[in-house]
């Protein structure tokens, strides 16, 4: 983390889980376990029908609704999508695109990506913007050839000014939902070479500007030595998330100094 320049962000992924009519009794177990002082944002991604529901319960409590999915079009006949207008409507603040799932499981390449992440600009929602290499990847000493590239795809098009309003969250994906975590020091390396790649494009003040979360298996026991890396400013994190009293262990790990 660091403080200084940018902010830490711990957001939740819900995936396809839990139901809107119980994030209330979430959000009161949530409430009872996070720390009075807040040193990070908070954010808690649901599907997007789960998005009202979350913002009545998360008022109290500071957290704020993302969604997990957008469609890059911006109305009309598109049945089943949800637009990033109707997305902003309803309130939602972040919205992920590019997970992995949605990449493995719905076709969904980095132009695509590209293309979500400037609807939700264009509609003042902050994407959450995952890369993130695969085992095979990274064994053939890939990743950052791969995550540089993602990076670089996803933000195409995009200004200095609107890379402020984007987070970047680096998911290696042999990491997700397996219990195997990237060590502290992989997950630094390539948050920083994401860092450097984004100053190659943008310039120095930008780079430091924006924040780059690491997801993966992320708990309650490896969030602290994940967030205490100066790259690693928070966390996308999955399965921990449903669980409101590891969540927030995940959230009062943002108050150690770094
Ligand atoms: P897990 O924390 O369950 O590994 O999931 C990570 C993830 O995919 C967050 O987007």
């Amino acid at each position: 983390m660091n403080r200084k320049y940018r902010k830490t962000v711990i957001a939740g992924n819900w995936k396809m889980n839990q139901l809107a009519s119980t994030i209330k009794p979430f959000m009161e177990e949530l409430k009872a376990n996070l720390p009075k002082n807040k040193t990070c944002d908070i954010v808690l991604c649901t599907p997007a029908v789960m998005v009202p529901a979350m913002i009545k319960a998360g008022k109290d409590c500071k957290v704020a609704a993302g969604a997990q999915d957008v469609s890059k079009y911006e109305k009309g006949a598109y049945t089943g999508e949800v637009s990033a207008d109707q997305l902003a409507d309803i309130g939602a603040k972040y919205c992920i695109v590019g997970h992995s799932e949605r990449r493995q499981y719905h076709g969904e390449d980095d132009m695509l990506v590209n293309a979500k992440a400037k609807a939700l600009l264009a509609k003042g929602i902050t994407p959450i913007i995952c890369v993130g290499e695969s085992l095979e990847q990274r064994e053939m000493d890939l990743t950052m050839e791969y995550v540089a590239y993602q990076v670089k795809a996803a933000l195409s098009g995009i200004d200095a000014a609107q890379l402020r309003h984007c987070i970047i969250a680096y998911e290696p994906i042999w990491a997700i939902g397996t219990g195997k975590t990237a060590t502290a020091e992989q997950a630094q390396e390539v948050c920083e070479g994401i860092r450097a790649v984004i100053r190659k494009i943008y310039g120095a003040r930008p780079a430091r500007a924006v924040s780059i979360l690491y997801g993966g298996s992320m708990n309650a026991k490896n969030a602290a030595e994940l967030l205490a890396q100066p790259d690693i400013d928070g966390g996308l994190i999955g399965g921990a998330s449903l669980k409101p009293v590891d969540f927030a262990t995940i959230v009062a790990a943002t108050a150690q100094e770094a």
